[in-house]
Protein backbone atom coordinates (compact mmCIF):
# COMPACT_ATOMS: atom_id res chain seq x y z
CA UNK A 1 0.00 0.00 0.00
CA UNK A 2 0.78 3.41 -0.31
CA UNK A 3 2.32 5.28 2.76
CA UNK A 4 0.26 8.43 1.48
CA UNK A 5 -2.76 8.77 0.44
CA UNK A 6 -5.38 11.44 -0.28
CA UNK A 7 -8.84 10.52 0.92
CA UNK A 8 -12.25 13.05 0.46
CA UNK A 9 -13.65 13.19 4.06
CA UNK A 10 -17.23 12.20 4.86
CA UNK A 11 -19.46 9.18 5.78
CA UNK A 12 -22.16 7.40 3.70
CA UNK A 13 -24.93 7.10 5.95
CA UNK A 14 -26.47 9.40 8.48
CA UNK A 15 -25.93 8.54 12.30
CA UNK A 16 -29.06 7.58 14.07
CA UNK A 17 -31.11 10.52 15.79
CA UNK A 18 -29.90 12.39 18.43
CA UNK A 19 -26.02 11.40 17.84
CA UNK A 20 -25.32 13.87 14.67
CA UNK A 21 -22.51 15.27 16.32
CA UNK A 22 -20.50 11.95 17.26
CA UNK A 23 -17.09 11.27 15.81
CA UNK A 24 -16.69 8.63 13.69
CA UNK A 25 -14.15 6.88 10.80
CA UNK A 26 -14.88 7.88 7.41
CA UNK A 27 -15.76 4.60 5.39
CA UNK A 28 -13.65 4.98 2.68
CA UNK A 29 -10.58 4.98 4.72
CA UNK A 30 -11.90 1.69 6.55
CA UNK A 31 -12.64 -0.03 2.74
CA UNK A 32 -9.20 0.76 1.59
CA UNK A 33 -7.92 -1.06 4.74
CA UNK A 34 -9.63 -3.32 4.62
CA UNK A 35 -9.48 -3.86 1.06
CA UNK A 36 -5.92 -4.25 1.23
CA UNK A 37 -5.73 -6.59 3.55
CA UNK A 38 -8.88 -9.23 3.93
CA UNK A 39 -10.26 -11.54 1.46
CA UNK A 40 -13.84 -12.23 1.58
CA UNK A 41 -15.04 -14.54 4.79
CA UNK A 42 -12.31 -12.99 6.88
CA UNK A 43 -13.13 -12.25 10.10
CA UNK A 44 -12.45 -8.32 11.05
CA UNK A 45 -12.43 -7.26 14.49
CA UNK A 46 -13.61 -3.31 16.06
CA UNK A 47 -12.40 -3.69 19.91
CA UNK A 48 -13.36 0.42 19.65
CA UNK A 49 -16.54 0.17 17.46
CA UNK A 50 -18.33 2.96 18.09
CA UNK A 51 -21.37 2.87 15.70
CA UNK A 52 -20.34 0.27 13.34
CA UNK A 53 -18.02 1.92 10.18
CA UNK A 54 -15.14 -0.77 10.32
CA UNK A 55 -18.24 -3.17 11.15
CA UNK A 56 -20.56 -2.20 8.92
CA UNK A 57 -18.30 -1.85 6.12
CA UNK A 58 -16.72 -5.37 6.50
CA UNK A 59 -20.04 -6.64 6.08
CA UNK A 60 -20.67 -4.77 3.06
CA UNK A 61 -17.31 -6.51 1.92
CA UNK A 62 -18.46 -10.14 2.63
CA UNK A 63 -16.13 -10.17 5.67
CA UNK A 64 -17.69 -11.65 9.16
CA UNK A 65 -17.58 -8.36 11.55
CA UNK A 66 -16.70 -8.78 15.29
CA UNK A 67 -16.65 -6.13 17.53
CA UNK A 68 -16.76 -4.30 21.47
CA UNK A 69 -18.27 -1.39 22.66
CA UNK A 70 -18.40 0.13 25.48
CA UNK A 71 -21.53 2.61 25.13
CA UNK A 72 -25.00 0.32 25.09
CA UNK A 73 -26.58 2.41 22.93
CA UNK A 74 -24.24 2.16 20.17
CA UNK A 75 -24.31 -1.24 20.63
CA UNK A 76 -27.68 -1.38 19.42
CA UNK A 77 -27.08 0.71 16.67
CA UNK A 78 -24.29 -1.52 15.33
CA UNK A 79 -26.35 -4.62 15.43
CA UNK A 80 -29.55 -2.41 13.85
CA UNK A 81 -27.26 -1.40 11.09
CA UNK A 82 -25.83 -5.09 10.29
CA UNK A 83 -29.10 -6.91 10.58
CA UNK A 84 -29.28 -10.44 11.59
CA UNK A 85 -27.14 -12.65 9.37
CA UNK A 86 -23.65 -11.51 8.88
CA UNK A 87 -22.12 -14.52 11.20
CA UNK A 88 -19.92 -12.35 13.74
CA UNK A 89 -20.92 -11.21 17.40
CA UNK A 90 -21.19 -7.36 18.50
CA UNK A 91 -20.08 -7.39 22.63
CA UNK A 92 -21.07 -4.68 24.94
CA UNK A 93 -18.36 -4.41 27.38
CA UNK A 94 -14.80 -2.71 27.92
CA UNK A 95 -12.07 -3.52 25.09
CA UNK A 96 -9.62 -3.22 27.99
CA UNK A 97 -10.70 -6.86 29.33
CA UNK A 98 -10.82 -8.52 25.88
CA UNK A 99 -9.18 -11.60 25.24
CA UNK A 100 -8.64 -14.40 23.13
CA UNK A 101 -11.50 -16.22 24.28
CA UNK A 102 -14.14 -13.35 22.95
CA UNK A 103 -14.05 -14.35 19.30
CA UNK A 104 -12.62 -16.85 17.11
CA UNK A 105 -9.30 -15.44 16.12
CA UNK A 106 -9.59 -12.51 13.77
CA UNK A 107 -7.74 -11.79 10.65
CA UNK A 108 -7.60 -8.29 10.34
CA UNK A 109 -8.62 -5.34 13.04
CA UNK A 110 -9.34 -1.70 11.84
CA UNK A 111 -10.06 0.60 14.87
CA UNK A 112 -10.17 4.14 15.85
CA UNK A 113 -9.90 4.52 19.80
CA UNK A 114 -10.89 7.05 22.19
CA UNK A 115 -8.48 9.82 22.17
CA UNK A 116 -6.62 12.03 24.85
CA UNK A 117 -4.39 14.99 25.06
CA UNK A 118 -2.23 16.21 27.99
CA UNK A 119 -4.84 18.75 29.02
CA UNK A 120 -7.45 16.45 30.19
CA UNK A 121 -7.88 14.45 33.43
CA UNK A 122 -11.07 12.32 32.47
CA UNK A 123 -10.95 8.68 31.43
CA UNK A 124 -10.91 8.13 27.62
CA UNK A 125 -12.01 4.44 28.11
CA UNK A 126 -14.95 5.32 30.31
CA UNK A 127 -15.77 7.52 28.08
CA UNK A 128 -14.65 10.61 29.70
CA UNK A 129 -16.52 9.51 32.54
CA UNK A 130 -14.15 8.79 35.71
CA UNK A 131 -10.54 10.09 36.40
CA UNK A 132 -7.22 9.46 34.15
CA UNK A 133 -3.76 10.69 33.72
CA UNK A 134 -1.83 10.71 30.02
CA UNK A 135 0.20 8.52 31.27
CA UNK A 136 -2.19 5.88 32.77
CA UNK A 137 -4.28 6.65 29.28
CA UNK A 138 -0.97 5.27 27.52
CA UNK A 139 -1.00 2.21 30.16
CA UNK A 140 -4.64 1.54 29.31
CA UNK A 141 -3.65 1.77 25.12
CA UNK A 142 -1.01 -0.66 25.84
CA UNK A 143 -3.59 -3.47 27.68
CA UNK A 144 -6.51 -2.89 25.30
CA UNK A 145 -4.04 -3.52 22.32
CA UNK A 146 -2.28 -6.60 24.28
CA UNK A 147 -6.15 -8.28 24.50
CA UNK A 148 -6.36 -7.14 20.53
CA UNK A 149 -3.18 -9.05 20.41
CA UNK A 150 -4.40 -12.12 21.98
CA UNK A 151 -8.04 -11.83 19.70
CA UNK A 152 -5.87 -12.16 16.18
CA UNK A 153 -4.95 -14.77 14.50
CA UNK A 154 -1.21 -15.74 13.62
CA UNK A 155 -0.08 -13.43 11.05
CA UNK A 156 -3.01 -10.65 11.59
CA UNK A 157 -2.92 -7.45 10.77
CA UNK A 158 -3.75 -4.48 13.10
CA UNK A 159 -4.42 -1.06 11.95
CA UNK A 160 -4.63 2.03 14.22
CA UNK A 161 -6.14 4.92 12.60
CA UNK A 162 -5.08 8.39 15.49
CA UNK A 163 -3.79 11.75 15.10
CA UNK A 164 -1.82 14.29 16.99
CA UNK A 165 -3.82 16.63 18.48
CA UNK A 166 -2.91 20.58 18.59
CA UNK A 167 -4.24 22.90 21.15
CA UNK A 168 -2.78 26.39 20.61
CA UNK A 169 0.68 25.87 21.01
CA UNK A 170 0.72 22.64 22.12
CA UNK A 171 0.81 19.52 20.47
CA UNK A 172 -0.21 15.82 22.01
CA UNK A 173 2.16 13.92 20.08
CA UNK A 174 -0.65 10.71 20.41
CA UNK A 175 0.02 8.94 17.09
CA UNK A 176 3.71 8.57 17.79
CA UNK A 177 2.86 7.88 21.33
CA UNK A 178 0.46 5.08 20.69
CA UNK A 179 3.03 3.57 18.02
CA UNK A 180 4.98 3.29 20.37
CA UNK A 181 2.70 1.75 22.90
CA UNK A 182 0.83 -1.11 20.83
CA UNK A 183 4.50 -1.99 19.17
CA UNK A 184 5.25 -3.64 22.75
CA UNK A 185 2.91 -5.70 21.60
CA UNK A 186 2.36 -5.56 18.06
CA UNK A 187 4.94 -5.70 15.73
CA UNK A 188 5.13 -2.29 14.19
CA UNK A 189 5.27 -2.36 10.44
CA UNK A 190 5.11 1.53 9.44
CA UNK A 191 2.71 4.30 9.07
CA UNK A 192 0.26 5.28 6.25
CA UNK A 193 -0.26 9.43 6.02
CA UNK A 194 -3.73 10.32 5.18
CA UNK A 195 -4.13 13.81 3.95
CA UNK A 196 -7.80 14.72 4.07
CA UNK A 197 -9.67 16.88 1.25
CA UNK A 198 -12.97 18.41 1.35
CA UNK A 199 -15.81 19.65 4.16
CA UNK A 200 -15.87 18.02 7.94
CA UNK A 201 -12.02 17.68 8.72
CA UNK A 202 -11.84 20.99 10.05
CA UNK A 203 -9.93 21.72 13.70
CA UNK A 204 -13.66 21.75 14.69
CA UNK A 205 -14.90 19.88 18.03
CA UNK A 206 -17.25 16.68 16.94
CA UNK A 207 -14.87 16.47 13.92
CA UNK A 208 -11.73 15.38 12.70
CA UNK A 209 -8.95 17.61 12.14
CA UNK A 210 -8.26 18.20 15.45
CA UNK A 211 -5.41 21.03 14.35
CA UNK A 212 -4.24 19.22 11.32
CA UNK A 213 -5.58 18.11 8.26
CA UNK A 214 -3.97 14.47 8.09
CA UNK A 215 -4.30 11.49 10.35
CA UNK A 216 -2.47 8.34 10.56
CA UNK A 217 -2.76 4.17 10.03
CA UNK A 218 -0.26 2.47 12.47
CA UNK A 219 0.05 -0.30 11.11
CA UNK A 220 1.11 -3.44 12.84
CA UNK A 221 0.97 -7.31 12.24
CA UNK A 222 1.15 -10.30 15.09
CA UNK A 223 3.87 -12.65 14.33
CA UNK A 224 2.91 -15.71 12.43
CA UNK A 225 4.64 -17.87 14.77
CA UNK A 226 2.63 -16.09 18.23
C1 LIG B 1 -13.40 7.18 18.03
S1 LIG B 1 -14.81 6.29 18.54
C2 LIG B 1 -14.91 5.01 17.31
C3 LIG B 1 -15.70 5.44 16.11
C4 LIG B 1 -16.00 4.30 15.17
N1 LIG B 1 -14.85 3.91 14.42
C5 LIG B 1 -17.12 4.73 14.22
O1 LIG B 1 -16.84 5.10 13.09
O2 LIG B 1 -18.27 4.79 14.68
C6 LIG B 1 -14.25 5.40 19.93
C7 LIG B 1 -15.30 4.49 20.54
O3 LIG B 1 -14.69 3.75 21.61
C8 LIG B 1 -15.68 3.54 22.58
N2 LIG B 1 -15.03 3.19 23.84
C9 LIG B 1 -14.57 4.01 24.82
N3 LIG B 1 -14.04 3.27 25.81
C10 LIG B 1 -14.16 1.97 25.46
C11 LIG B 1 -13.80 0.75 26.08
N4 LIG B 1 -13.21 0.72 27.29
N5 LIG B 1 -14.07 -0.40 25.42
C12 LIG B 1 -14.69 -0.39 24.22
N6 LIG B 1 -15.08 0.76 23.59
C13 LIG B 1 -14.81 1.91 24.21
C14 LIG B 1 -16.46 4.85 22.61
O4 LIG B 1 -17.75 4.65 23.16
C15 LIG B 1 -16.50 5.22 21.12
O5 LIG B 1 -17.67 4.74 20.54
Amino acid sequence: MDTHLTLEFGHRDPLPAGHADEVRTPDVLVERFLRKYTDPGDRVLDPFAGFGTTLVAADRLGRVPFGVEYERDRVAAIRDRLGGDHGGEIRHGSALDLDGSWFPPCDCCFTSPPFMTHSIDLNPFENYEGESTYADYLDDIEAAFRGVASAMAPGGTVVVDVVNLREGDHVTPLAFDVADRVSEVLRFDGEVVIEWEGDGYEDTPGCYGYGFDHSYCLVFEKGSSE
